[in-house]
């Protein structure tokens, strides 16, 4: 058996207790598609990377995204973002009460003896207690790691999400980051667009959303388009990383 590890990577959905559309594109519709090219993948892991939900934590939207992934022939795991509310994601999807502490989802997982590591950014922060859980994590495990927040920890070069809404505490997370060699990888949301950044020589990858993407040189808010996109990750010897588009 390959010790490859595939997965994919779903952000912002940005699910609605209704069916809404931008542009005359469903919202619920496009996730659903994306979900049926993805069925067809072979993946270890779908993380479903943070505002899963409208606004703010609808629990309709999450009875909805759990329905849909009923018969998802593949495990997944959900993260926080902004829109999202722990304690309502806890109660829909029935998360492991190891994964939240002091009302944070932040965990890891070990698959095909590979660590990932997810933190909870849903605040517009990373709080020091999950930075000091990343040392304890990291203590005595020399390996790569792969860790995904839903913000990136860094302005990105786009305008309108870097003037806005970016993460307030990046310097401190850097404090942090920088202590850590095992951190190679960042998979973020949040920002409705794909780019790479090179912080520190350490990479962020930012994904695409599924609801819209956001223009990125616009200083006002504005639709680049609804063309939903993913990300696939292909961890073996090296680390691959590429985004797809439905
Ligand atoms: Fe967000």
């Amino acid at each position: 058996m390959s010790n490859k590890l595939i997965i994919a990577q779903v952000t912002d959905m940005h699910i609605g207790p209704l069916e809404v559309s931008y542009r005359g594109v469903k919202v619920r519709q496009k996730f659903l598609d994306v979900l049926q090219v993805l069925a067809k993948k072979k993946l270890d892991l779908l993380v479903l990377s943070g505002d899963l939900s409208a606004l703010e934590g609808e629990p309709e939207a999450y009875v909805w995204i759990k329905q849909a992934l009923a018969n998802f022939p593949h495990p997944y795991v959900v993260m926080a973002g902004n829109h999202d509310h722990v304690v309502r994601m806890s109660r829909v999807f029935d998360l492991p009460k190891g994964d939240i502490s002091q009302g944070m989802l932040y965990f890891s997982r070990t698959i095909k003896r590979k660590r990932l590591l997810f933190l909870d950014s849903s605040p517009y922060r990373v709080a020091k207690r999950q930075l000091a859980w990343l040392n304890t994590e990291l203590a005595h495990y020399e390996e790569q790691v792969l860790l995904f927040i839903h913000h990136p920890p860094s302005h990105c070069d786009c305008q309108f999400m870097d003037n806005h809404h970016p993460l307030r505490n990046i310097n401190e997370i850097w404090q942090t980051l920088d202590q850590l060699p095992q951190i190679q990888h960042i998979f973020c949301g949040h920002y409705h667009t794909e780019k790479t950044i090179i912080r520190n020589n350490k990479s962020i990858y930012l994904t695409p959303a599924t609801v819209f993407q956001i223009d990125t040189k616009k200083s006002r808010f504005a639709i680049a388009t609804t063309k939903p996109g993913w990300r696939i990750i292909e961890w073996g010897e090296q680390m691959l990383t590429y985004v797809e588009y439905l």
